[in-house]
């Protein structure tokens, strides 16, 4: 693996909200690189884990710009839901990426499985799996978690995606009501991002 440190890094994802969060947990001395300088179309993700689909992001966008790549791919599991969405969580949102959609189905289907579900915890975990992909076909792998569970309706207008339907575990905010520092700091990403910073 390179001892080296590295000083720029193209950041594969066409989602605005990842893009942020992944550019604020890195140092601020890095040169980043993302497709608002770039314009690479994403690949399909074929992949089944979120561990094949980061892999295969990172190693896509390294091979065409020729530099280092971080990717990450993440997504919601739902217990009753037997993990779903899962690495399907951006699909759940349908084309035009609504996650007022997304999230209409996570209710329709948690009412499917049980119609008393208000009354209980749905248990839930954001997982996020970072990659860095280096040009020489090198790579790391790291996954980071959260977990919690599913608020009885959506909340607050902060963050992305499933972010106002998920409370963290000892906390009462969904992720949607929380300052976004504070998200950051607990969350899935920055789990993960601890295991991988000895490289920035
Ligand atoms: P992908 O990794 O591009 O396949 O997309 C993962 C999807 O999971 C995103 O589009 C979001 O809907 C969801 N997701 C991942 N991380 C978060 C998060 O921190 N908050 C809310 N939703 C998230």
């Amino acid at each position: 693996m390179s001892k080296k440190k590295i000083k720029e890094i193209f950041i594969g994802s066409n989602n605005k909200g990842k893009l942020k969060e992944i550019a604020d947990l890195l140092p601020k001395s890095l040169k980043i690189y993302s497709n608002l300088d770039f314009k690479i179309q994403s690949p399909v993700e074929t992949g089944t884990t979120f561990e094949q689909n980061s892999l295969l992001k990172a190693k896509y966008f390294s091979k065409k710009t020729n530099k280092i790549c971080m990717s990450d791919d993440s997504g919601i599991e739902i217990d009753i839901l037997d993990k779903a969405p899962g690495v399907y969580s951006a699909d759940w949102s349908g084309k035009k990426r609504n996650f007022n959609l997304a999230i209409r189905k996570v209710y329709r289907e948690i009412f499917k499985k049980d119609k008393n579900w208000k009354k209980k915890k749905i248990t839930a975990r954001f997982i996020c799996v970072l990659t860095i992909f280096w040009p020489s076909g090198k790579f790391i792998t790291q996954t980071g978690k959260i977990e919690g569970r599913i608020s009885y309706s959506k909340r607050g207008k902060n963050g992305f995606g499933y972010d106002p339907i998920f409370i963290p575990k000892r906390k009462r905010l969904t992720f949607g009501e929380m300052e976004p520092e504070k998200k950051y700091r607990i969350d899935h990403r920055s789990d993960a991002f601890k295991k991988i910073k000895r490289f920035f």
